[in-house]
């Protein structure tokens, strides 16, 4: 059924690289909503020693979502909420893996709430066979010579490869 006023979600992460564990939350939340916009954030968090330029995440998860045009990836900087309203997003997509998750996840939904009323988050727990899954271990894993290949999913295992090699 196509619906008048169609329910938009909104999926920010880094996604780098997006893993089958986001692809999987993301497909999911097409069960609740009618459009999904995966947003990659500019910034990766020093912290998580990031790999891949904006473009090129922005790139995979266009790839990896290329069988289905319910879904859109944008890339953006600055404040995810501002994104949100100007794209009417109803709500934010999370993926919820374990009970270490939480409490990050819970502050940025409370401070997202702060910083524009109207913000909602879903959060979505994927396929149990995906609940230990990190961009950073397939990242460290694939590094190391390690086989990814059942984390992601082939346009990023080209990729990975190819930084691999290089
Ligand atoms: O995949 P990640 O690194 O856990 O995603 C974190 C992300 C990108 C969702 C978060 O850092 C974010 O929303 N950044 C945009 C800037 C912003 O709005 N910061 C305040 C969030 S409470």
């Amino acid at each position: 059924m196509t619906r008048v006023h169609p329910v938009v979600a909104i999926y920010p992460g880094s996604f780098d690289p997006i893993t089958k564990g986001h692809e999987d939350v993301a497909r999911r939340s097409l069960r609740i909503a009618d459009r999904l916009v995966v947003a990659v954030a500019h910034t990766v968090s020093q912290a998580k020693g990031g790999l891949f330029s904006v473009e090129e995440r922005l790139e995979m998860v266009q790839e990896v979502f290329e069988d289905d045009d319910r879904i859109e990836a944008v890339k953006f900087e600055g404040l995810l909420v501002d994104l949100a309203q100007e794209i009417g997003a109803h709500f934010v997509v999370r993926g919820l893996r374990a009970v270490s998750d939480y409490e990050y996840e819970f502050e940025m939904a409370q401070m997202n709430r702060e910083l524009w009323s109207g913000s909602e988050t879903v959060f979505l727990t994927p396929n149990q066979q995906y609940s230990f899954l990190s961009a950073s271990l397939v990242r460290e894993v694939s590094r190391l010579g390690g086989d990814v290949s059942r984390f992601v999913s082939e346009p990023v295992l080209r990729r990975l490869q190819r930084r691999s090699a290089g």
